[in-house]
């Protein structure tokens, strides 16, 4: 049952997130509507293919799409050029053409990736999200950054390439393990930060909800974190402006990704960890009131995060962080709190603060 539709009012072709429960039998006439034509390649990898992916390739062969399946290891390792021009020559050899559409089926890895071959494969594919992880239902399946990493840094190499539409099916999560929940909320916890203070402070009162996947309280957290989300890419689909503020947590959060090798840290952990050292830092440069710094700390402290930091060292997190794309004509620039519910972009951060920042995180864990 679908409960709730949401917009998203891109320039060239709006389109709808879809999110309910129990939805599998309305994906076949939907895609119908929207134009979806025979050929459709599923990708996703081997743990929701175990668990999703039978039924949902019986259901499509029903409504007369012919499936290629392409089933991947999971990880974030995936990501690659290499994985992609696999994913190219079965799509080749399918006799795939340009009316093919690219259906991603998972979390954000498989939405960035799939996301990456739909916008590159002929010039450009059709694309269909279906994302099965909470971060990716909230975030990464929602405003067209699609992209794969290059060793040299992540999603270096990509596109903007908005998908036909997204089916959240949040019967899906029942499945996911606590670590990928709270990866989830790494974006959950950002959204209420950057520009939804009443929202940060249902957190506080409900975080325990969300971490339990309780229906009702997922629910409020899907609508209104797509919401924003959809709100922000409509005004600002390229990144040149406000879409910047969804940053947040991420300058120091993706080099805690590179620092660990993309495999003992994972993005929402990531989020977590930078949104704190990122705070500390507003507090520290005097935007941020101990207060509301506080606030912020206390609600990411009790998300049970289950990586550990400890090996990290912080030269390779400052080494990542000035590879990262988000650093402009070599300056370092951050998406910084000045309240709860609002954010403002710094640059030229002095070096020995974001350092001590990063200490810090690398001390606690
Ligand atoms: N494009 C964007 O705007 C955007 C935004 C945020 C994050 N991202 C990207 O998203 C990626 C992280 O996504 P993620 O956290 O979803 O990780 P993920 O895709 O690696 O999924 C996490 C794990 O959960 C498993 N899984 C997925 N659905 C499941 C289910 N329903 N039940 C049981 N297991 C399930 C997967 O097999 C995988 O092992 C990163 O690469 C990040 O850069 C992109
Ligand atoms: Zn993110």
């Amino acid at each position: 049952m679908i409960q709730r539709t949401i917009n998203v009012a891109v320039k060239e072709r709006p389109y709808s997130v879809y999110v309910g429960n129990d939805m599998l039998a309305l994906l076949g006439p939907t895609m119908r509507e929207q134009g979806v034509k025979d050929d459709v390649a599923v990708i996703t990898d081997a743990t929701v293919a175990s668990l999703y992916l039978d039924p949902l390739v019986k259901h499509l062969r029903h409504y007369g799409f012919r499936t290629l399946t392409i089933v991947i290891p999971p990880g974030e390792r995936q990501k690659s050029i290499a994985r992609s021009t696999k994913i190219f020559t079965s799509m080749i050899e399918e006799g795939f053409g340009r009316s093919a559409t690219v259906l991603a089926l998972g979390g954000g890895v498989i939405g960035d990736l799939s996301g990456f071959i739909a916008a590159t494969y002929h010039r450009g594919v059709a694309l269909v999200q279906v994302p099965t992880t909470l971060l990716a239902q909230v975030d990464s399946s929602i405003g067209g950054k699609v992209a794969v990493n290059h060793p040299l840094g992540k999603n270096m190499i990509g596109a903007f390439y908005q998908p036909r539409f997204v089916w959240t099916d949040m019967s899906v999560l029942g499945t996911l393990p606590l670590r990928e929940i709270t990866c989830g909320l790494g974006e959950i916890v950002k959204y209420g930060v950057i520009v939804d203070a009443p929202f940060f402070e249902w957190l506080e009162q409900n975080v325990d909800k969300v971490l339990g996947i309780d229906n009702e309280a997922v629910m409020h957290v899907q609508a209104t974190c797509s919401g924003i989300k959809a709100r922000i890419t409509s005004e600002d689909e390229k990144e040149t402006g406000i879409r910047v503020v969804l940053n947040f947590g991420h300058t120091i959060g993706h080099a805690l990704e590179a620092a660990g090798g993309y495999r003992l840290i994972k993005h929402g952990e990531g989020v977590l960890l930078g949104m704190i050292a990122e705070s500390h830092i507003a507090r520290e440069l005097g935007m941020l009131s101990t207060e509301a710094h506080d606030r912020i700390v206390a609600l990411i402290r009790r998300i049970p995060l289950k990586c550990s930091v400890s090996r990290l060292r912080p030269r390779d997190i400052i080494d990542a962080m000035s590879r990262d794309k988000k650093t402009v004509s070599g300056k370092k620039r951050f998406v910084l709190p000045d309240r709860v519910g609002h954010v403002e972009v710094v640059e030229n951060v002095d070096p020995s603060l974001i350092r001590e920042s990063i200490k810090r995180i690398l001390k606690k864990g």
